[in-house]
């Protein structure tokens, strides 16, 4: 990807936290130029962007945008380019959950057929506002500066180069969790942009993806789960709950994932140039089929309540 003449570059939305922050400095651990974008956590990315230009000489710029509001992922893209002159690798990797804090800062939880419809109208917003349209936006104007980029490169005689835009989306497209519905829906949509846009990027050589992260061990699932430990009174956090199920046994690793395995995903992902328009779970086999293997504890549990 990289030419004679400047550094590859690569933004990713929402990288002042937990994944994004991870991708961008495996990026620039491999000397690549990044953006840093952060919504409300401007000090938090001022912070990773001068660790990274202190650890790896590149530059890391830092631009602040709400990507829920409309021009702003239009912007945040444009900026780029006229900043560093050039785009690689864009990753639209910025998302909040579904849940909304109550007036005494609890979360509030609803099931699908019990969600108040004023509930719904904001909860919805909150999610399909950034994590399906400002992530289609997002990818819409980079693929636009990427297409712009290879029919310049075709004009002058040249094959163009890899260029890549990935999307973090989430296992939730296919997981359904009565609570996150909204959050799933938000990602299971914007797969589809993803398919789409693979067609449009390929006859320019740019490959466009999904990466479907499992359970991560982030600010995100730092949340209260609603699972209170019987015994002790303590509220497990979100990661905390699928961390113990993993060393349960419910998936083939028995561990949630970290953030450096999912920018060791995003770097790989970007750099198959022959791998366009597919939606990749990286989740420790989360989503394998779960009942042969766990057969005697269902068949435990089956037999259980036949007997009572
Ligand atoms: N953690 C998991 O288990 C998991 C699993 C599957 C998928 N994912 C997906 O992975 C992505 C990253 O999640 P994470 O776990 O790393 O969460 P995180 O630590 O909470 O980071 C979220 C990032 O999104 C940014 N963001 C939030 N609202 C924004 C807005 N309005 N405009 C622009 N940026 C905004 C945040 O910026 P500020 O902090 O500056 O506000 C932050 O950089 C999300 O799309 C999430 O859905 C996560």
């Amino acid at each position: 990807m990289a030419d004679a003449t400047s550094r590859p570059v690569c933004l990713v939305s929402g990288s002042s936290s937990g994944i994004g922050a991870a991708v961008v400095r495996h990026f620039a651990a491999q000397g690549w130029d990044v953006v840093v974008n952060y919504n409300s956590g401007r000090d938090r990315a001022e912070a990773i962007a001068t660790r990274m230009r202190q650890d790896f000489g590149v530059d890391a710029f830092v631009i602040g945008a709400d990507l829920s509001a409309r021009d702003e992922p239009f912007r945040l893209v444009d900026e780029t380019v006229a900043h560093f002159g050039r785009l690689d690798v864009a990753i639209s990797n910025s998302g909040v959950a579904n849940y909304i804090r109550g007036e005494d800062g609890e979360l509030i939880r609803y099931r699908f057929h019990e969600t108040p419809p004023e509930h719904l109208d904001r909860e919805m917003a909150r999610v399909l506002d950034l994590n399906l349209m400002g992530a289609y936006r997002f990818g819409q104007r980079a693929l636009k500066h990427m297409i712009d980029a290879a029919t310049k490169e075709t004009a002058a005689g040249h094959t163009p180069a890899h260029r890549s835009l990935l999307f973090v989306t989430s296992i939730s497209d296919i997981a359904p969790e009565t609570t996150r519905i909204p959050y799933g829906v938000s990602k299971a949509a914007l797969n589809h942009a993803i398919l789409g846009a693979a067609f449009e990027g390929g006859p320019y050589n740019i490959t466009v993806n999904g990466l479907r992260p499992g359970v991560v061990d982030t600010p995100l699932t730092a949340r209260p789960s609603g699972l209170i430990d019987a015994e002790t009174g303590h509220e497990y956090t979100v990661a905390d709950t699928y961390a113990l199920m993993a060393e349960g046994g419910s998936q083939p690793l028995a561990r949630i994932g970290a953030p450096e395995d999912i920018a060791l995903a995003a770097w790989a992902f970007t750099h198959i140039p022959y791998m366009t328009g597919q939606l990749v779970a990286v989740d420790g086999g989360f989503t394998l089929a779960g009942a042969f293997p766990n057969r005697d504890l269902f068949l435990q549990e089956g037999l259980k309540r036949r007997r009572r």
